[in-house]
């Protein structure tokens, strides 16, 4: 069996200090495999906020699958965006933005889904381009015969009632590419809300895990184990006095 502890939107820069350590220890207590970030680790891409964020993944109990979101490339900085958007991404986290894990058994995957610019109005909402889909579906080949879970920022489906909210561009074609690839489920967050949408592969959502971002929510982390064919999911919600089942 593979324990994941799957959290997401830390927005290092818009958290909540005091929920840190014990959102650690809370981790730490299931002694999970691997850790997967599903994105906006920070709340303006800003030095200070990266830094931030990388002494936090430096403190996680299990190796980390971490991808970024739409709050991890500059925003006010124009000509870094369009340029060289995960310049300080490559500087403080990692010099990849779709890390892959090996696990025995097991892989986890990270889909980058952040785009400078959209042909729409909302450039938060993120796409999966078809060079992308190609990119992946390959690396999703060099692992067959695991379990394969994606770590992806955006849910490439959304649940039925978000007001307001666009799903990404090109969601849809990536979800029937996992599909084909037997990938057992897509970690996302960006909505700031826990849930599952059906697949396959199922998305599964976490919610701010540090974050006041909440929409009137928990802080959320989820606890996906992988056994043989069965996906389990645990989520996990601060009650203002500690971690506990949600
Ligand atoms: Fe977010
Ligand atoms: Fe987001």
């Amino acid at each position: 069996m593979i324990r994941i502890a799957h959290l997401s939107d830390l927005h290092f820069g818009a958290h909540i200090p005091g929920l840190v350590e014990p959102l650690l220890a809370d981790i730490a207590r299931f002694a999970p495999d691997a850790i997967a970030i599903s994105g906006d680790l920070t709340q303006r891409a800003q030095p200070e906020e990266f830094a931030q964020a990388a002494a936090f993944l430096a403190a996680l109990p299990a190796p980390c699958v971490a991808v970024p979101g739409n709050h991890d490339i500059p925003g006010g900085a124009v000509l870094e965006r369009l340029a060289d958007p995960r310049r300080r991404w490559r500087r403080f986290i990692g010099a990849e933005t779709e890390p892959m894990l090996l696990l025995p058994g097991a892989a986890l995957v990270g889909l980058d889904t952040v785009r400078r610019v959209q042909p729409r109005l909302d450039w938060s909402a993120g796409g999966v381009s078809s060079r992308r889909r190609a990119r992946l579906a390959a690396r999703l080949a060099a692992c067959a015969g695991r379990s394969i879970v994606v770590v992806a920022h955006h849910p490439l489906r959304h649940p039925a009632a978000i007001p307001g909210r666009s799903a990404p561009i090109g969601g849809e074609a990536a979800l029937a590419m996992l599909a084909d690839a037997g990938v057992a489920a897509v970690l996302s967050g960006h909505l700031h809300r826990p849930g599952r949408i059906p697949g396959p592969p199922e998305i599964v959502l976490t919610g701010s895990s540090l974050s006041h971002r909440t929409r009137g929510l928990p802080n959320s982390w989820t606890l996906v184990e992988l056994d043989g064919g069965a996906l389990r999911v645990n989520a996990r919600e601060d009650s203002g006095d500690g971690w506990r089942a949600a």
